[in-house]
């Protein structure tokens, strides 16, 4: 799949078919995480593989999402942020944060290719998560992942924002864009 496909086709699934994933797919998605740029090239997440049907049924109850329950795999995210904090002191939680988001994107764009659908579920009660699957108290989960096959066809993907109300030229504000294209418009006669 070329990698423009796989930004652009990528959806939130939350209706998974029966048919379980390959589960060493998922094990390359999560492969892919570690090619994300990190600060110090320093990985600094982990990540556990769910299977187990009851432990995703609490996963699913917990999070408060039954479509997660629905799920063959459900894959944690967790982060260290001591490995970052350590060498970077004053913004190391802040390169956390950030490189989780550059890990777990790779992760996602890789499932895609391999045609598996996933959603990104930030609301869930890590404590009780984190005690479920023994995760140790400092480190943070940052997301959860069912992972299936598609059972639903989500409306085509238009970008979040119009690029005139996010991009700037050399200031703040400043949309250069905008009078390119209303010049470009008017047509070869300048109409
Ligand atoms: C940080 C974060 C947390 C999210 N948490 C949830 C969640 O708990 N449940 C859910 O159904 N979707 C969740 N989503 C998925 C978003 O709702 C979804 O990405 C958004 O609707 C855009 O759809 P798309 O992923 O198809 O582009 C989350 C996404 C992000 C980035």
């Amino acid at each position: 799949m070329e990698l423009n496909e796989a930004i652009k086709g990528r959806k939130s699934i939350r209706k998974f078919t029966s048919k379980k994933p390959d589960w060493r797919n998922i094990i390359e998605a999560i492969h892919s995480a570690q090619y994300a740029p990190m600060a110090g090239g320093l990985f600094h997440m982990k990540f556990v593989i769910v299977d187990d049907e009851e432990l995703i049924k609490k996963i699913s109850t917990w999070s408060e999402q039954a479509f997660i329950s629905e799920a063959k795999y459900v894959v944690v995210a967790v982060s260290d942020s001591s490995i970052v904090t350590t060498p970077f002191p004053e913004k190391g939680e802040y390169f956390s944060a950030q490189e989780a988001g550059a890990a777990i994107q790779n992760f996602l764009l890789s499932l895609e290719d391999f045609g598996l659908s996933t959603c990104w579920v930030g609301h869930t009660n890590e404590e009780k998560i984190g005690k479920l699957l023994k995760i140790p108290e400092d480190y943070t989960i940052e997301a959860l992942f069912p992972i299936g096959y598609a059972n639903e066809m989500p409306k085509t993907k238009k970008p979040k924002a119009d690029i005139y109300h996010i991009l700037y030229f050399n200031e703040w504000g400043h949309d250069r864009m905008r009078k390119i294209e209303k010049i470009e418009s008017r047509g070869p006669e300048g109409y």
